[in-house]
């Protein structure tokens, strides 16, 4: 946890942010894997980490924006909860650790938020993703589960988004910390990789060092040969030579910030001649995009910047034609690169998905793309001092998209068809390094850059 102040600071400038009423903020509950007391790993929500600080189950809190009065809401433990979990603070020492001096049991807060309906005030709440939130939502305020999405506070939504997006020194310094995990399991993976091991053992070794050194992994690790398949979470291959090994995998802090790195290894630990061709193709757009990404640019303008180099590319070697501009502006690039240059990051690793990502990464001045690929681009708005975000250009053979591009003459002034039937196995390339938005420019997170040309990829595998 941090300082008490922080989050009393934090508090005190959402109920300053949203104009009148109570907001209302539900933590997590604990999550049955398999049957009850069998739970998964327990993973507060981020935006009550991020005001309230206690990363415990079954907890809740209000902030009244007009009173400026704030309650905990949460149940002490009892003597059998102490035999199998140890003492716990009690709900008060709970409150008083994150400067919220009024707390309630848990079963109070459907009579304090219907004292607050009868009163005519409204109650701001953020769109619930869990189901057991759902229910809790429904219960206390009487909004059919279907329409709690619809019915959350637009206002917090924002309110909220303002502030997480703009990442303070001590959040800086997690997601540093978080990075330099991301580091170890990116770069102990690319010594280990060898020859007929399994993707499975990578995979093993990479999120025990997210767990031995934090709180988990980010998300499931992507670690495919199959790498044509963006979010590939299936590890059954066996490396094998002459394949690609995209590994897009990052830590948690014990303080829940994130860290997200793709590199693409050589499974001999030697790129072809045809894989140096893209895989340098797609180093070119994650460098200028590092280079180019600063305050007074909007991310989109990042974005297409990086698609264009990824099209200029495609064009040297000949799978793409036409003129550079007109193509990306087509999204003809897109057969390639069907995703965004990257997303918002922090405790969350899609930072504030749940929130709803138009309210995130556009505004009313950016507002999303319905272009396929760029439609895929989390993040398109502004650039600000403060933003964390991920730079993940790749190229990828997608042999069904190709073939329906082809058959349904998608882009064609701008594709060679013919030449792509050599890389229907090829698979993919991303390569993600995370930043920070500065006043002047950016910076990469993490202590080392992970090695990315393809001669330092090499080297270090080859040690
Ligand atoms: N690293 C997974 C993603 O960005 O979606
Ligand atoms: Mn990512």
């Amino acid at each position: 946890m941090f300082s008490k102040d922080i989050y009393i600071k934090r508090r005190a400038q959402l109920a300053g942010s949203v104009e009148k009423g109570i907001i209302l903020l539900l933590g997590n509950s604990e999550a049955a894997a398999n049957y009850p007391s069998n739970t998964y790993k327990f993973r507060q929500d981020s935006t009550f980490l991020y005001y309230i600080g206690l990363n415990e189950p079954d907890l809740a809190a209000v902030i009244d924006t007009e009173s400026g009065e704030e309650v905990l809401f949460g149940n002490n433990v009892d003597i059998d909860d102490i035999i199998w979990m140890g003492p716990q603070p009690s709900v008060d020492e709970k409150g008083s650790s994150v400067g919220i001096s009024r707390t309630a049991p848990l079963g109070e807060l459907k009579n304090y938020l219907e004292n607050i309906r009868r009163q005519g005030r409204k109650i701001h709440y953020l769109p619930p993703y869990r189901n057991h939130n759902k229910i809790l939502l429904n219960n206390l305020l009487g909004i059919p589960t279907d329409s709690l999405k619809a019915n959350a506070s637009v206002e917090l939504i924002k309110a909220v988004v303002a502030m997480r997006l703009i990442k303070g020194s001590e959040e800086l310094k997690e997601i540093e910390h978080a990075c330099n995990i991301g580091y170890a399991m990116h770069y102990t993976a690319m010594k280990l990789a060898k020859l007929g091991m399994t993707e499975q053992e990578l995979v093993g070794v990479m999120e025990g060092i997210a767990a031995s050194e934090g709180s988990m992994v980010s998300f499931p690790t992507i670690l495919s040969q199959q790498g044509q398949t963006l979010h590939n979470h299936k590890h059954d291959g066996i490396l094998t030579e002459g394949r690609l090994i995209v590994i897009d995998a990052g830590a948690e802090t014990n303080m829940n910030y994130t860290s997200d790195f793709t590199r693409t290894l050589p499974s001999s630990g030697k790129f072809t001649s045809q894989q140096k061709d893209i895989y340098r193709i797609v180093a070119a757009a994650n460098n200028l995009a590092v280079e180019m990404a600063k305050p007074g640019l909007s991310y989109k303008d990042v974005h297409l910047a990086a698609s264009k180099v990824l099209a200029e590319g495609l064009k040297s070697i000949g799978l793409m034609k036409g003129d550079t501009e007109e193509a990306v502006a087509a999204g003809a690039h897109a057969l390639f690169m069907p995703h965004g240059l990257g997303h918002n990051m922090g405790l969350d690793v899609h930072d504030m998905e749940d929130l709803g990502e138009d309210y995130v990464g556009y505004d009313d001045t950016y507002k999303r793309s319905s272009q396929f690929g760029l439609a895929s681009l989390r993040m398109g708005k502004m650039l600000q001092p403060g933003h964390v975000i991920t730079v993940e250009p790749g190229i990828y053979f997608i042999p069904a998209l190709i073939e329906k591009w082809k058959e349904e003459k998608i882009n064609t002034p701008f594709i060679n068809f013919d030449k792509l039937k050599d890389y229907y196995t090829f698979g993919g390339i991303r390569l993600e390094d995370d930043i920070v938005i500065t006043e002047t420019g950016c910076r990469l997170l993490g202590a080392k850059r992970l090695p990315i040309t393809v001669e330092d990829v090499e080297r270090e595998m080859a040690k």
